[in-house]
């Protein structure tokens, strides 16, 4: 199959191209390599895919959309898989135009394009941070998810009602997948198991935030991927929910559109998760201890119930093997630098 996926250059698009070009797909991707962190890594992984024959890369913003058409009549894909984001929580409260710009215009963009061509199915990232204010655990597609407390979160539920409108009007089959704090090698330089491994091999101190009293439903990226691969093929077909359990499908009564969660369901402490990157790296973190940060939440958790039902498939990497892979990689990528 062709895959005309977004986002390629960073972190899970790497992965998830990554994982279908070994599987003989095709992949065109397609990213701006933007400035947000060190471009060195987005290219280090895009020199890994075009190793590949079935890889061919476009470097261009998702707002150029004169270029995305180009690129994107140019591939003729079976499936789209739009990752490309302005990402991170905190960042969002620095820099808020970077988010309405990637996020609204550019995902409004990549949707023109997606009715253009009419791809078999069309999958898009949404967050675990659309719950926002959430009290209720676990966090199921079907709870309100109407309290944002980012802006970053704010487009990405922006997103998901974009995409639920064109796939309303347009019938293009629609899946928003929310990821819940995805780890792993080639991983993010913004997020904490890179910051803490980084400060701790370079005997700096860590910030620790909310006291350390704050848990998140990390998911392994391999786990992630496998959860994505997976649900290309659960199309979503307006008319039928997957009958598990009343009401619990997120399919809308209007449009082959759905939501859902991708993460295990075992959420762990800020502390244990330090203990184990301590472990893993044989070394005690000097830690400062800070009050939460604006717009963090305490906890995050999934229901993986409906990515079970459509899969048979729920995340299960336990964090002391996918930290420790993190560190391997990390070790041999700064080895000679
Ligand atoms: N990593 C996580 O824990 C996590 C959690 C929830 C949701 N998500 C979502 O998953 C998706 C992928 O995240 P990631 O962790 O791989 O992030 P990432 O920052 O590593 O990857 C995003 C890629 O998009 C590209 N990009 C950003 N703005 C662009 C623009 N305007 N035009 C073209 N390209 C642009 C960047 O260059 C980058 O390579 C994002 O949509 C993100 O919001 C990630």
């Amino acid at each position: 199959m062709k895959f005309f996926i977004t986002g390629t250059a960073g972190f899970i698009g790497y992965h998830l191209a990554r994982r279908l070009l070994d599987e003989g797909h095709f992949v065109d991707g397609y990213d701006g390599m933007t400035p947000y962190y060190d471009p060195r890594l987005k290219t280090a992984r895009v020199e890994r895919l075009e190793r590949s024959n079935g890889y061919r890369h476009y470097v261009g913003m998702l707002e150029d959309k004169e270029f995305l058409d180009t690129a994107v009549d140019e591939s003729q894909p079976d499936i789209i898989i739009h990752l490309a984001a302005q990402a991170g929580v905190r960042y969002s409260l620095e820099c808020p135009e970077a988010y309405v710009s990637a996020n609204l215009v550019g995902t409004f963009n990549v949707m023109e394009a997606a009715r253009r061509i009419q791809p078999k199915h069309f999958l898009a990232a949404s967050t675990s941070s659309v719950y926002g204010g959430n009290e209720k655990m676990p966090f199921m597609e079907t709870d309100r998810a109407d309290s944002p407390m980012t802006l970053y979160a704010a487009t990405k539920k922006a997103n998901e009602a974009m995409t639920h409108s064109y796939a309303h009007l347009w019938k293009i089959p629609t899946t928003c997948f929310r990821f819940f704090t995805v780890y792993g090698p080639w991983g993010r330089p913004d997020m904490a198991l890179f910051k803490f491994v980084d400060a701790i091999e370079n005997d700096r101190p860590i910030d620790v935030y909310g006291e350390g009293q704050m848990g998140r439903d990390f998911t392994y990226v391999d786990d992630l991927v496998e959860g994505i691969v997976r649900l290309v093929d659960a199309v979503p077909v307006e008319g039928s929910p997957v009958l598990f359990e009343e009401g619990v499908d997120s399919l809308s009564p209007v449009a082959p559109w759905r939501v859902v969660n991708i993460a295990g369901g075992q959420p762990i402490g800020l502390m244990p998760f330090i203990e184990t990157i301590e472990k893993s790296l044989g070394k005690t973190a000097q830690k400062n201890m800070l009050p939460m940060q604006k717009g963090d939440v305490h906890q995050t958790m999934s229901d993986p119930s409906l990515l079970n039902a459509l899969t048979g498939y729920v995340p299960e990497t336990c964090v002391e093997e996918g930290v420790s892979a993190f560190v391997d990689w990390y070790w041999d990528y700064f080895a000679d630098k």
